[in-house]
């Protein structure tokens, strides 16, 4: 696991979108893994920037999400769906049927599982996946105790990772109780991993992350068994290493 400290979240935003362009301009067709979050909104900014500036196109990109909350329509205010549309892909020339999120508002959850694990399989896997990291050391939705084998599935949100995410959300009983997640299998199986992390309250898991053994107890210590996995941070996140 290779680690690069930046000075600020600016910084960090600088090199993700830097790191993804190059991707985007010499490896086409790239398969993007996207997450959610605020820690990669400044990215999406980046990426939107350089489309207007520079003209990067977006047409052959292939991207996945990383997960959806279940019960919400895709055109929620606080879907998944809307957030990538509002941030990143109505700002881009993506092409619509090649940005792929989960489906949370199925009607038969465990199939749309199953669907969304052979879509990412048809395009040939992720070629990078962008991930935050949630206090507790989630990534995606994958909370602790969950198998390193698991493959798109769906998981009842903890009380802290709603807590954690109340503020997108007006009230808090609008927070969904459940969400469908790529499983910890389906991110490691990306060729590389780009872990995201800025600002004081991410540095108990960095910590963990970087210094702490591979535990089900904390899930993003899974990428310690992936060959190509970076973790991108600020000072602030770093500060207990
Ligand atoms: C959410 C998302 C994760 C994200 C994490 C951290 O629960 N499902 O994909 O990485 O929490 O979020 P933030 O970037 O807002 O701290």
């Amino acid at each position: 696991m290779r680690v690069i400290q930046v000075p600020n979240a600016q910084e960090m935003n600088r090199w993700a979108a830097a790191h993804i362009i190059q991707l985007v301009q010499t490896q086409p067709p790239s398969v993007l893994g996207f997450a959610t979050g605020s820690t990669p909104e400044g990215i999406y900014r980046e990426l939107v920037a350089d489309h207007r500036q520079n003209g990067t196109s977006y047409k052959e990109v292939v991207t996945f999400n990383l997960d959806e909350y279940v019960g919400l329509k895709r055109d929620h205010p606080n879907s998944y769906h809307t957030y990538m549309q509002t941030r990143l892909f109505d700002h881009l020339d993506c092409v619509s049927h090649r940005t792929h999120i989960p489906a949370g508002d199925a009607t038969d959850l465990a199939a749309e599982c199953h669907r969304y694990e052979q879509q990412i399989s048809r395009y040939g896997g992720i070629d990078l996946q962008l991930l935050g990291i949630g206090r507790n050391g989630h990534i995606g939705f994958n909370e602790p105790g969950t198998s390193f084998d698991s493959r798109t599935h769906v998981v009842k949100l903890t009380e802290s990772t709603r807590n954690a995410n109340a503020h997108f959300f007006q009230r808090k009983e609008e927070i969904p109780t459940h969400a469908i997640t790529m499983g910890i299998a389906s991110i490691l199986s990306s060729r590389q991993i780009l872990l995201l992390a800025a600002g004081h309250t991410k540095a108990e898991a960095i910590a963990r992350l970087i210094e702490g053994p591979v535990d089900a107890d904390f899930p993003a210590s899974a990428l310690k068994q992936h060959s190509d996995v970076t973790v991108l941070a600020d000072e602030s996140a770093c500060q207990h290493l």
